[in-house]
């Protein structure tokens, strides 16, 4: 039985406390909420305020109360190490209990922060969970950050305890974590008490007496540890993602908002039911995998799949059928790039044959817009809906989908459908004044958030407001620009600020112009997001010297890119820069960055009439066509 979207969505805009009460009735609490939504602050709303819930009861417990607990609530797939192991809700309990206990003996309690910085490997959702058991904030820093970015973040949420393991794996590369993480240590000006090391078999990190500690030994004397019930409106994690500087931004969860926004989003948006098999192809440091592989399918009593490989390569681009049907998942949500390096390895779709896929029911992509061919190779080859939803790590859950519970809408390619329940979302031109149907403008949403979204950035209320709610006022700026046609579909074109999304991970290239900017020898940077075939963008830096400058550029250009790689981290996969005499700029200063970038990508384009030096164009053609990029249309 399909349920009218419209009917749906209207009903959350026009009563948000009915709606949200109403789901919350399917979520344990300790005590009732006073009020739904809270709009006695604004612009800093809240949900559920008066209420006392659990993540962690709402997670695990509950479902073992309600006779799940055998059932499987993980199951950790690991190619890299040729694992595969199955935790029931009962064993994942026990084991959550557990290290709660340890935290707890380590003095950790009810709003202490807790760094995790972790492989994909199940421990990490177990640590995390924990902290949810008893109540401290988590922040979890994705594994391809270098050791400066990790510091800035130990500084930022001053952990009591910092909890890691001996290494990750990279296809076939042991990346060994403690020596990152003693380098973090040694970099920031807050120091945590205590480390916890979950030594893996393939490397065996020193451990420094007095302060760190094995996660193995410390689980023997565990004394497993309840639910700790938590006012809804408290912090449930942090999660930093990039800004427009090199300074990351703390998003904060609150905890009941979360519990309601997750639990409705797996049936309404994936149209998951307990007891399915749901898995998120993404890593737990992102936000992606903080909603969909730790969170919304334990709310929902699915089992969850924690994959620690790549989609190709671990051994081949047959992986992800593999697990599908190994586990009968129903339901994968992965990054349009992973797809596309499936599709490049296998273009035919040939080794989807080798499994039984009969389970599988819908792929969903995001971190990025779903290309056309994307889309159509992945339905021509799975024969499932190929669902584009747009989100962000501020938002928690998507904010425009197909909503698969709820009504199967015709699919438009480029488009991720319609705004979710919940999201009032609106364009409007820079004097905040609804734009015409089609025309594109700043995408915002009108303020109330709903449930499970950012309710401000950690310690920084100011900051919230100065990044989020102050341009538009009533809104929140989603900081991408894009249209809704005529049958109110959204089209999400591109980012309003210096974001990239390179290989579905978020990235700031004004941190990276920071970071190359401190070369001794270089004078300005520009760094842009370059279209690129696989990781849907690439940055490529430009490098102005200092005069006088006579080493190899080449030097300079190795010596820049091992700085990146060492201060943001080789996620940042930056890769490619060049020197130039100049960068263009307008005659007060600023650089023609949509330009540069439109050049870069073979796009025809103007000579702004603002620029300083209209020949300077040529002089950028010729350096890009140097390093494999731009024809030089005009
Ligand atoms: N720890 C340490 N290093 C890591 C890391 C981690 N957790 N994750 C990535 N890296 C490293 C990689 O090894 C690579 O290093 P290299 O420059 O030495 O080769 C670099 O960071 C860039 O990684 P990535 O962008 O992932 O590129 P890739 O070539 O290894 O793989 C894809 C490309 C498309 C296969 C891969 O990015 C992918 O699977 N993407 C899925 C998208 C995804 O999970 N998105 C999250 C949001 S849904
Ligand atoms: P992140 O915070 O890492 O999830 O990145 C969020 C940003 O990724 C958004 O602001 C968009 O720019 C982009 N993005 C995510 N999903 C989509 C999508 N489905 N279509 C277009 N852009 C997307």
């Amino acid at each position: 039985m399909t349920v009218d979207y419209n009917t749906v969505f209207k009903r959350s805009i026009e009563d948000p406390n009915g709606f949200w009460g109403e789901v919350a009735e399917s979520c344990h609490w300790y005590k009732r909420w006073d009020k739904v939504l809270d709009d006695s602050n604004k612009p800093f709303y809240r949900w559920f305020t008066g209420g006392e819930i659990s993540t962690c009861y709402n997670a695990l417990d509950l479902h073992i109360d309600n006779g799940r607990g055998d059932q499987a609530a993980l199951i950790y797939d690991s190619p890299v190490t040729d694992t595969i192991k199955e935790y029931s809700y009962r064993e994942l309990r026990d084991q959550v209990a557990g290290f709660a206990g340890v935290l707890a003996s380590k003095g950790v309690s009810k709003g202490d922060r807790v760094l995790i910085y972790m492989p994909m490997i199940a421990e990490t959702a177990i640590a995390v969970l924990a902290c949810a058991r008893i109540g401290a904030i988590h922040s979890v820093v994705f594994g391809g950050f270098a050791a400066k970015e990790l510091a800035v973040r130990i500084d930022d949420a001053t952990p009591k305890v910092v909890v890691s393991a001996s290494c990750g794996i990279e296809v076939e590369r042991v990346i060994p974590y403690k020596p990152l993480l003693d380098e973090a240590i040694r970099f920031s000006s807050h120091k945590p008490e205590v480390c916890i090391i979950f030594q893996r078999t393939m490397e065996t990190a020193e451990l420094i007496p007095g302060r760190d500690i094995d996660w193995a030994e410390a689980m023997v004397s565990a004394r497993p540890h309840e639910c700790v019930p938590m006012a809804a409106t408290d912090p449930a994690y942090i999660l930093y993602t990039s800004g427009t500087t090199g300074v990351p931004k703390g998003v904060v969860r609150d905890i009941g908002g979360h519990i309601v926004a997750l639990k409705w989003s797996m049936k309404g948006v994936y149209d998951v039911n307990p007891g399915d098999v749901y898995w998120a192809a993404s890593d737990i440091g992102w936000v992606v995998g903080h909603s969909y592989i730790v969170y919304a399918p334990l709310f929902q009593g699915c089992t969850t799949v924690l994959y620690e490989g790549k989609p190709v390569g671990t051994p081949d681009a047959g992986v992800f059928w593999r697990v599908i049907s190994d586990h009968g998942v129903k339901t994968l949500f992965t990054a349009p790039t992973a797809f596309r390096a499936i599709k490049r390895e296998d273009p035919s779709g040939e080794l989807i044959g080798n499994y039984d896929l009969s389970r599988f029911k819908s792929l969903f992509l995001a971190g990025e817009r779903t290309d056309p061919d994307t889309l159509k190779w992945a339905e021509a080859k799975l024969g499932v809906p190929v669902i584009d939803h747009w989100w962000q790590t501020e938002t928690g859950w998507a904010i425009a989908s197909n909503c698969m519970g709820l009504e199967r809408l015709k699919v438009k390619e480029g488009s991720p459908t319609k705004p979710v329940p919940g999201w009032n979302l609106q364009v409007v031109d820079t004097d905040t004044k609804p734009v015409p149907v089609g025309e594109i403008g700043a995408l915002v949403i009108q303020l109330p958030l709903p449930p499970g979204s950012l309710p401000t950035l950690w310690k920084n209320d100011e900051g919230y407001q100065k990044t989020y709610l102050d341009e538009f006022p009533g809104y929140y700026k989603t900081a991408d620009a894009g249209y809704i046609d005529a049958d109110g579909y959204v089209f999400v074109m591109s980012r309003t600020d210096d974001i990239i999304n390179v290989s579905g991970h978020r990235l700031s290239t004004g941190g990276m112009e920071e970071v190359l900017a401190d070369h001794p020898e270089v004078a300005e940077a520009a760094v842009l997001g370059v279209d690129d075939s696989l990781k849907g963008q690439v940055p490529v830096g430009f490098l102005v010297l200092n005069a006088g400058v006579t080493r190899d550029h080449g030097d300079i250009v190795k010596e820049v890119i091992k700085m990146v790689r060492e201060r943001i981290g080789p996620v940042a996969a930056f890769k490619t820069a060049i020197v130039v005499q100049r960068l263009p700029k307008t005659r007060s200063g600023k650089i023609l960055r949509g330009t540069i970038r439109k050049i870069a990508n073979n796009q025809e384009y103007k000579t702004p009439a603002t620029i300083d030096d209209p020949t300077i164009l040529e002089e950028m053609t010729d350096a890009l066509i140097k390093i494999g990029y731009a024809s030089g249309k005009k």
